[in-house]
């Protein structure tokens, strides 16, 4: 008798992500074939890393595996052929460690330790200026909103225009085939990044002008290692800085609420604790898992987890997966205040790309649990939310809430 394999689906798909259906395919890889290799996808062939111990053996060794633009950089949709946006995310060392260093400090603890004031003003501002007994976009409103403002900070630009911000952030992670897609093709993309970045080189030749100031546009224009960017990696730069610093917090906020209206136990834990808040924060980030994969080519055959790779491959940590790797995280389909270890998870990625924000990300959720806790609201989810058609950002386009009390 002839056996039956089922294939493994692809994960790649970006509906998976839009229906939240994945879960499932990444058990199976898990149990069957952590690292596995997809032949046929629309992306091309690419292995599937699915296990937390080997996503990190991954991000521990970019000798191996480049995160290099030119070999088609971090997504698994390559960058497209002379269109590249070089960023430092998208780069190697030495450039990678000199670049990185330039942005390092605005996210720095004590420069976060500055701005805990100004964040927590903020956040009370927009959570006592929602509406009560009717039903409000929680994306919008309090997530979109704080982090459109926290950047705005970040960049020194002006305020009143912090949603060009969102709506840049939205464009450069946009995929062109959804089809709520607020551009359709690659060249309509650019056309607005290249909005975004003469706006940014308006900001950025005012700086040039003046002495250093701490904002991320003035610590670039007076850096060795950034002053002189040609325009694309100048505008890949700022694409990163703005979708690093929007999206991810953003999705932690609107997921998070989600988590913490539907586990009520776990929040009562915070409430008599408040040394808890810390593994809260951690857990929403997990459960949230705002970044699906990163992707990296191989430099060199390698072996990976019993497989062999060969120079050129392309290899795909799927973040969503190691979250959920029964292997390295204890139940981890329940979302838990208290686990011992709470800062381990991978939302944040590992090694010399861990997340540049993750110490920023982390303090604006804490910020946004801790005055949502003071004032006790009475919050119901009243429609599912809407989700991102991406295989990269597991994003929530807009989640219908109502406060009760
Ligand atoms: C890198 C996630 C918030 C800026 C990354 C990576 C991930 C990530 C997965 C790649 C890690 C790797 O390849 O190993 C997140 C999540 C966030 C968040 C889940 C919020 C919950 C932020 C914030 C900023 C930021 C607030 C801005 C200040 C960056 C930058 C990089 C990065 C610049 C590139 C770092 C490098 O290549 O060295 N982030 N991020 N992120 N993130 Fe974040």
């Amino acid at each position: 008798m002839q056996e039956h394999v089922v294939e493994h689906a692809d994960v790649s798909q970006p509906l998976l992500y839009r229906e939240d259906s994945w879960g499932p395919h990444f058990a199976r890889l898990r149990r069957e074939d952590p690292v596995h290799f997809h032949p046929e996808s629309p992306f091309g062939p690419y292995w599937s890393v699915t296990r937390y111990a080997d996503i990190t053996r991954v991000e521990l060794d970019p000798a191996t595996f480049s995160s290099a633009s030119e070999l088609g950089g971090i997504q698994i949709t390559d960058q497209p052929q002379g269109e590249e946006l070089p960023n430092f995310i998208r780069m190697d060392p030495p450039r990678h460690t000199a670049q990185r260093k330039t942005v390092a400090p605005i996210v720095a603890p004590s420069n976060l330790a500055n701005m805990e004031g100004l964040i927590r003003q903020r956040t009370a501002q927009v959570l006592d200026g929602l509406p009560r007994g009717e039903t409000f976009d929680w994306a919008d409103r309090v997530s979109t909103e704080l982090t459109a403002m926290m950047l705005a900070t970040l960049f020194d630009f002006p305020q009143e225009e912090r949603r060009k911000l969102t709506f840049w952030s939205d464009v450069a992670i946009c995929n062109i085939e959804a089809e709520d897609a607020i551009v359709k093709t690659n060249e309509a993309r650019m056309a607005e990044l290249k909005v975004m970045a003469e706006t940014m080189a308006g900001l950025w030749q005012e700086r040039v002008a003046k002495p250093p100031t701490f904002d991320l546009i003035s610590m670039m224009a007076h850096s060795e290692a950034t002053k002189n960017m040609p325009t694309r990696e100048f505008i890949g730069n700022f694409a990163l800085l703005i979708v690093g610093g929007n999206d991810t917090t953003r999705n932690s906020m609107s997921s998070g609420l989600m988590a913490l209206i539907e586990n009520p136990a776990e929040v009562a834990k915070v409430r008599a604790d408040a040394g808890l808040m810390p593994s809260l924060v951690s857990e929403t980030i997990r459960w949230a898992t705002p970044v699906i994969h990163m992707r990296r080519t191989a430099r060199k055959d390698c072996e990976l987890a019993g497989k062999q790779i060969r120079a050129g491959d392309k290899v795909v940590m799927w973040y969503v997966s190691g979250n959920r790797d029964e292997t390295a995280i204890d139940e981890p389909e329940r979302f838990v205040v208290g686990r011992p270890k709470a800062r381990h998870h991978l939302s944040f990625g590992a090694g010399i790309h861990r997340c540049v924000g993750d110490r920023l990300a982390e303090m604006q959720i804490r910020i946004l649990w801790e005055e949502l806790l003071k004032r006790d609201l009475d919050i119901e989810v009243v429609a599912p939310p809407v989700r991102l058609y991406s295989n990269f950002i597991r994003g929530i386009r807009s989640l219908p809430v109502r406060i009760r009390n």
